[in-house]
């Protein structure tokens, strides 16, 4: 959508290193997301975005983004006081202190729903619902990893794997005059994060496929199970919850599930060029500056490793984005302070030009930046906070 040039004259006035987002696409991938979530309502996963600002923009977009799948409760609590509500914290809180926080907020009257996978995580949230005289809203965590033999095809998070786990659970939170059930979530991780079109994996492309399909299988079949456990203890839910970005084009057909989570795909970090069911625009990317050139061809810059988390891999480093063409070295990568580039294409580069790379994984890219410029016809028209700039840092 942009060249070199292009946004080489746009950041041209901004110190370095400086991260951007790119308005038209953003935009475009705004569009892609509502078209292929079918009609659910889309949470937004604030982990793959992590600024205040893209995220209202978003949201204002369309009324299909109902809410925002939030990584801890400060978190949440501080997305609250931005003016947000309906805030799901995903991923179980023990802390008390934040718990109680959530808790005096629900009181008043926000939708700020906790996360469980247990009696453990039940008593330890009547014990603060007892102290505060409150009610949590909660959802449970259903896990949808699949077992071949051999391999552990998802994540290890919720203890929950079948009905009967689930029930058991279910029944400890009817009971429970603490907590007032509001969700359901299940997260096919090995469908959403998992690339299937790797370039120059072929095989492997094949072979994941072939096991996201066996899996898709048991997850709509565990979902609807769950579904019927429900309705026989007369519960309703106000959300389940299921999907991610990598996910949508399945997550969408299951009737079950009210809506999709999507955080990833709007920025499109470059983990996410490499799924078969989906094209998403680069929209964000960093730039750093050639300060040396130690030998013809090598462009050192300053800055630059922002390496992704995750089991580590050359999958979690930066991506170059432009000039077309340019590598990271073997030896190097993206370094601490200084990260050299080989580049012998045909655009001339000189020390003081910058180079454009891509983060590996979506949010981690504004820990780096405290903001993001944003880019529209050309030219920066605006920046953004990111937490960091913010003065928030929540994991
Ligand atoms: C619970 C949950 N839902 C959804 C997602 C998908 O987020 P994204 O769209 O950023 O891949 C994640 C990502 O890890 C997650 O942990």
């Amino acid at each position: 959508m942009y060249t070199y040039e292009e946004i080489r004259e746009a950041l041209m006035e901004v110190p370095k290193p400086c991260a951007y987002l790119h308005m038209e696409s953003l935009e475009k991938n705004i569009e892609t997301i509502l078209e292929l979530s079918g009609n659910k309502n889309i949470r937004i996963a604030s982990k793959s975005i992590r600024s205040v600002n893209v995220m209202k923009m978003i949201m204002n977009y369309s009324d299909r983004f109902q809410g925002i799948m939030c990584f801890t409760a400060d978190e949440a609590i501080y997305l609250y006081e931005q003016g947000f509500d309906d805030l799901f914290i995903a991923y179980p809180t023990w802390d008390e202190t934040p718990l109680r926080n959530v808790l005096r907020l629900v009181k008043e009257g926000a939708t700020i729903t906790v996360t469980i996978d247990s009696v453990m995580h039940i008593e330890r949230l009547e014990e603060i619902a007892k102290a505060e005289n409150g009610v949590f809203l909660a959802a449970i965590d259903i896990d949808l990893s699949s077992q071949f033999p051999g391999l552990h095809f998802g994540v290890y998070r919720s203890p929950i794997r079948t009905v009967e786990d689930f029930t058991q659970v279910l029944e400890r939170v009817i009971e429970s005059p603490y907590i007032q059930l509001d969700g359901l979530i299940g997260y096919e991780a090995q469908i959403a994060g998992v690339v299937d079109n790797d370039p120059g994996q072929r095989l492997r492309n094949q072979i994941v496929r072939f096991l996201k399909r066996r899996s898709l299988k048991e997850i709509k079949e565990k979902r609807s199970e769950i579904m019927k456990a429900l309705q026989k203890y007369g519960v309703s839910v106000r959300f389940m919850n299921g999907g991610g970005t990598g996910s949508m084009v399945t997550t969408r057909e299951e009737g079950s599930v009210t809506e999709l989570t999507v955080g990833s795909g709007f920025f499109n970090s470059h983990l996410f060029d490499k799924y078969n069911d989906f094209q998403l625009y680069p929209a964000v990317g960093f730039a750093i500056e050639i300060t040396r050139i130690p030998e013809k061809h090598v462009f050192t810059c300053l800055g630059g490793g922002y390496v992704a988390s995750g089991a580590s891999g050359k999958d979690k480093l930066p991506e170059i984005h432009l000039p077309k063409g340019a590598k990271l070295t073997k030896n190097e990568g993206a370094g601490e302070v200084q990260t050299p580039v080989v580049y012998k294409g045909p655009i001339p580069l000189n020390i003081g030009d910058p180079i454009i790379l891509r983060h590996s994984k979506a949010g981690e890219l504004c820990e780096r930046f405290r903001f993001i410029h944003i880019i529209q016809n050309g030219r920066v028209v605006d920046k953004f906070t990111t937490y960091r700039g913010d003065g928030k840092c929540f994991l």
